[in-house]
């Protein structure tokens, strides 16, 4: 049985369906049907529970961790030395169900009819269900939920429940419930570590009728966090209310005598406040809020909700024709980048968002190099809160790069969220030094895409240089190589290949790095000389630093292969044998768990691009040949066992007219999650991969890039589609293509005239609405 179907998911393109409870995909579906505000995370999972194991289904708060020690069985100097995990925030959305005594549970009793709803359009998502219980009491139930995209720190739920068949007494007990669920224990790397319930302190909460609080503050973090809950019920007579409290406990119990084909209605209102070493609401203020909150119905919000979501939309989808099951994972995957994508220039995006405690919530390069492009051509604004965060963590990185000895500048972490370095297994962490080069990469895209200066002056520069400084002190002049500018001891992309000298990628990066921190010196002491001198005085910039950045990127060795005319990963690949792939069972990938990480660096052998991220990102550095030549090399040596992968392969695969190879990688990269392709979608959304599948349609299908300013498109529809359209946002200015087999159309919806490429074409758009239209001849699929 297929995959998709297995999920129950059918494919509509605005909506996420599953028809008929399938107990088993429970974990998967508590990811699938999450939701969040860039703030509050909420899995899919029940109201009234299901899971009987000890499983992760709550909520987090973005930016909100504990810390902890990392504890090595050998340790040595300058090891990470703390954990900063994703904590798992008391679960407010709990509403445990009695009826006449018995307790609703979809592990017993009879389901007569089920549906799950997510509406991508409106953000919101609805359960509707009849039961039957052992006893024979039949019971309708509409559950709906959303996280609000207006009110950062409110969920609302509403809980409409019918007797079918039945006069009986209904007991509701809903919850803030602080008994943490553990997360599963696994040598697994990528599942989040358990949490250590010494850590929180529990504070004076209370539980006064309709109205719940439970405040809580992490010890190790220093983290205060408010969780609190505001009932509604219609029509109240005939209810009782009463309390439940413990230390890390509260509930509001309501004894209903109901009627048959009465309806029950229950809205909760739930909102959590959390800061740092600060107290993030006063008592009193917390309670105001929710009142406030609660004088809208459930309706209400949706309204707003809807007009929120509608404005992201207008900005922001992609739309295929001829293709449900594509157009519902794109927008799936926009929908959660937009949920997971912290939108305060202090938090960032998880590599699973908001939607699991995988990777223990840590933010990675996945933010600059997958994710940063969909929000940078969109919403330009929200890709600046995600290099402020950069801007916000400097001082960690500073103090983090006199760890390892490195005298000027920053080292940004592999993996963190406050900012301090979490990767506890160096050679595929801390060694990943391009970090640096790739968020100067997303500060060097986000000041030509919006032309935003004062962002540059007041908080880019300072990103770029401290970042730049950092290859000055790991790489040096080469006398065995003609002294070029080499850079030793790194870990690329590829986690397959670690601990290595002149790894391509690193150097291509940081070669770029280097040429746009002179660059951007030289524009600042233009811009604002006293701006230039202040940064300058700060973090003690001596005058030939810029200089010597220019001339080591002019220096910068990058490994050439002149008889395989290709680029070898690094010093060493070519050395090595080819993994023996034919004698690898299907069920030994991803290599990583199956192998000892020894076993994998002693081959050729990728688990995601490498040497190809570096051409589509320096694209016009290389000519379309020689990118055809390298995608041929190292496809076949690419497990693909990263979801960071295979829209990189898809994308360069477009570039070089393997179209249908495009149009396979991207089918999987599009429905990632919908369809679990990697199995490990019940611990969260692969949130890079997200991102991939907008860079796949735009880069990849509609060949977009920028060079030298302007934005050149190429663009063709893939089999299997009838076309597609989406709009860009560029300095200012709104454009919209529309593509179809045999014509690429291009609009200017708003600002001031542009001149793109249409291939080879320069093209001139000079007023808002103005539109050109040109033919485009399929080109013939070129063979590998
Ligand atoms: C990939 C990394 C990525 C991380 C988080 C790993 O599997 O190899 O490149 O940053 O996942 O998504």
């Amino acid at each position: 049985m297929k995959k998709e179907q297995q999920n129950n998911q059918a494919s509509h393109p605005w909506h996420l369906l599953e028809h008929g409870f399938q107990a088993e995909e429970y974990r998967l579906n508590a990811t699938l049907f999450s939701l969040g505000n860039g703030f509050i995370g909420l899995r899919g999972a029940f109201e009234e529970g299901f899971d009987p194991e000890p499983f992760s289904d709550g909520c987090y708060l973005n930016g909100v961790y504990a810390s902890e020690p990392i504890r090595y069985g050998e340790a040595a100097y300058g090891y990470a030395r703390n954990n900063q995990r994703m904590l798992t925030v008391p679960d407010a959305k709990a509403i445990h169900i009695w009826i006449d005594g018995e307790r609703f549970n979809l592990a017993e009793g009879e389901l007569l009819e089920y549906q799950r709803h997510l509406d991508m359009a409106s953000a919101t998502l609805e359960r509707t269900l009849t039961w039957r219980s052992p006893r024979g009491k039949t019971i309708a139930f509409k559950m709906q939920r959303l996280v609000s995209q207006t009110e950062k720190h409110l969920l609302v739920l509403n809980l409409e429940i019918t007797p079918v068949d039945f006069d009986g007494e209904i007991r509701l007990q809903s919850w803030i419930d602080g008994g943490f669920a553990q997360a599963e224990r696994s040598d697994d790397p990528r599942l989040a570590s358990p949490i250590d319930q010494q850590d929180i302190q529990w504070r004076d909460n209370s539980a006064d009728g309709a109205y719940l609080a439970l405040p809580l503050q992490v010890k190790s973090s220093g983290f205060s966090i408010r969780c609190a809950a505001l009932h509604h019920i219609e029509d109240s007579s005939d209810v009782e209310l009463s309390n439940l409290r413990s230390e890390d406990c509260v509930a509001a119990e309501y004894r209903i005598k109901a009627r048959r084909n009465q309806l029950i209605r229950l809205t909760k209102y739930v909102a959590y406040f959390a800061e740092q070493h600060a107290d993030p609401i006063e008592t009193k203020a917390l309670r105001h809020y929710l009142e406030r909150c609660a004088g809208k119905c459930f309706a209400d919000h949706a309204r707003l909700q809807r007009e929120q979501m509608d404005r992201f939309w207008r900005e922001s989808d992609i739309q295929v024709s001829g293709n449900h099951r594509l157009q519902q994972g794109i927008r799936f995957n926009l929908f959660h980048l937009f949920q997971s994508l912290g939108r305060d220039g202090r938090t960032n995006i998880a590599a699973k968002g908001l939607s699991g405690d995988g990777y223990d919530g840590h933010y990675f390069w996945d933010t600059e190099i997958y994710i940063l492009p969909f929000f940078l051509y969109t919403q330009p604004d929200l890709a600046r809160g995600l290099l402020e965060y950069r801007h916000s963590i400097l001082d960690s990185a500073r103090a983090r790069a006199r760890e390892l000895a490195i005298k000027k500048g920053a080292l940004f972490p592999w993996r963190t969220i406050g900012g301090e370095e979490c990767s506890a297994y160096y050679p595929a962490g801390t060694a990943q030094f391009h970090i640096n080069a790739d968020i100067a990469y997303a500060v060097r895209h986000y000041s030509q895409v919006t032309g935003d200066s004062d962002f540059l002056r007041d908080k880019g520069a300072e990103v770029v240089i401290e970042g730049a400084r950092l290859w000055m002190e790991i790489g040096h002049y080469n006398s065995r190589r003609n002294n070029q500018f080499c850079i030793n001891e790194v870990t690329g992309p590829d986690e397959y290949t670690a601990l290595v000298d002149n790894n391509f990628y690193t150097n291509l990066m940081a070669r770029a790095h280097l040429e746009y921190a002179a660059e951007v010196y030289q524009w600042l002491q233009s811009f604002d000389p006293a701006a230039c001198q202040g940064l300058a005085q700060r973090i003690q910039l001596s005058p030939e630093e810029p200089q010597n950045w220019a001339k080591a990127a002019a220096a910068m060795y990058l490994p050439y292969d002149q008889s395989l005319g290709i680029h070898p990963q690094d010093d060493g690949f070519l050395n090595k044998p080819v993994w023996d792939f034919e004698d690898t069972p299907k069920d030994h990938y991803p290599l990583l768990l199956h192998y000892h990480p020894l076993v994998i660096y002693r081959h050729q052998v990728c688990k995601q691009a490498d040497v190809v991220l570096g051409l589509l990102l320096q694209s016009s550095a290389f000519s379309v040949e020689q990118k055809r030549r390298d995608f041929n090399f190292y496809e076949p040596l690419t497990t693909h066992d990263s979801t960071l992968s295979a829209c990189i392969h898809s994308i360069i695969a477009s570039e070089v007219g393997y179209r249908e190879k495009a149009l396979g990688y991207f089918q999987q990269v599009a429905r990632m999650d919908l369809d679990n392709h990697h199995n490990n979608t019940q611990h969260g959304i692969h949130t890079a991969c997200m991102g991939g599948t907008w860079m796949c349609m735009v880069q990849g299908f509609a060949g977009m890039r920028l060079q030298d300013d302007t934005m050149h498109f190429s663009p063709h529809v893939p089999r299997g589609m009838d076309g597609y359209q989406f709009r860009l946002r560029f300095r200012g200015r709104t454009l919209a293509l529309d593509v179809k087999r045999d014509s690429a159309s291009y609009t200017l919806v708003e600002g001031k005239a542009i001149s793109l490429l249409h291939g080879n074409k320069p093209i001139a758009l000079q007023a808002p609405g103005k539109t050109l239209t040109f033919e485009i001849t399929q080109v013939a699929e070129v063979s590998q």
